[in-house]
């Protein structure tokens, strides 16, 4: 019981983490899943970006539950001319096992991803706490002479969104298929974002991500412990 109730006064130590729900909808467009989801409680998948026209780039944060592995993994973001992988101009948040986290641009070919770098990007931060993976990085617009590079200012694209193993210090194939936003994306919009899975889109909708068994017990019962002894 003793250590069951340090796990719940630790709990509000991960809410100080990098990312924040406050502004969607008013400041900034978010994606929550499960839908409805309040984060560090119940959000397996959650993602929110914000035009900053200051400089000429977009802010993005992302967290992925990561729980059922070591906490290992990347968590991205695929700008899209439709609702499938391939062509897409990508953002990866990655964090190998032993390595520090990193931030890097990608291209798919057909199921192929490839890392390209780290041009475009700034102000990136990748951590995991408790296995929850959390990121937040700035997108410039765009690259001049780089088309690889989505210039997702003047064009409106799909975001596809999902989260993935490492294996080897290498990205590999998402668990569960990522999703992929409803309507291509105005990056100036603030209106929550609807994200559909993008292989079996009539069967399921805004599942990125499961959450264990072992995450709803410890909530639960730390909902139980409150009751008792707050
Ligand atoms: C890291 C290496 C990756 C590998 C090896 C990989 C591999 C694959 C494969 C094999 C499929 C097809 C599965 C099927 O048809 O049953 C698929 C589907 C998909 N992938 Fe990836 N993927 C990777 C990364 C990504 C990334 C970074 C994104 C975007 C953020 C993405 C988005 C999608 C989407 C939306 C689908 C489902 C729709 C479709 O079939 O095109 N993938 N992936
Ligand atoms: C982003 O774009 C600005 C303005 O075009 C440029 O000065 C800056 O170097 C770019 N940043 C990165 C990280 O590429």
């Amino acid at each position: 019981m003793m250590s069951l109730m340090l796990i719940c006064a630790l709990l509000p130590v991960v809410a100080m983490a990098a990312v924040s729900n406050a502004g969607c909808g008013s400041t900034k467009a978010c994606f929550k899943s499960p839908e409805g989801c309040t984060l560090y409680t119940d959000c397996t998948f959650f993602l929110s970006y914000v035009d900053n026209a200051e400089m000429s780039a977009v802010d993005f944060e992302m967290l992925a539950d990561r729980s059922g592995t070591d906490g290992s993994g990347w968590a991205g973001v695929g700008f899209s001319t439709d609702k499938s992988m391939g062509s897409d101009s990508v953002v990866m948040c990655m964090k190998p096992a032993s390595e520090e986290g990193a931030v890097q641009t990608a291209f798919t070919t057909g199921t192929t991803n490839a890392l390209t770098g780290t041009d475009g990007l700034s102000n990136g931060v990748v951590t995991v706490t408790n296995n929850i993976l959390e990121c937040s990085f700035t997108r410039n617009y765009s690259i001049n002479g780089n088309a690889n590079f989505y210039d997702i200012e003047s064009t409106s694209y799909y975001f596809l969104i999902g989260t993935g193993p490492i294996t080897s210090g290498t990205p590999t194939e998402h668990e569960d298929y990522p999703c992929a936003s409803d309507m291509k994306l105005d990056i100036t919009s603030k209106d929550d974002i609807m994200c559909s899975d993008a292989h079996h889109s009539s069967e399921e909708s805004n599942n990125v991500a499961i959450m264990s068994p072992a995450a709803h017990l410890i909530i639960f019962m730390c909902g139980l412990v409150m009751a008792l002894f707050y």
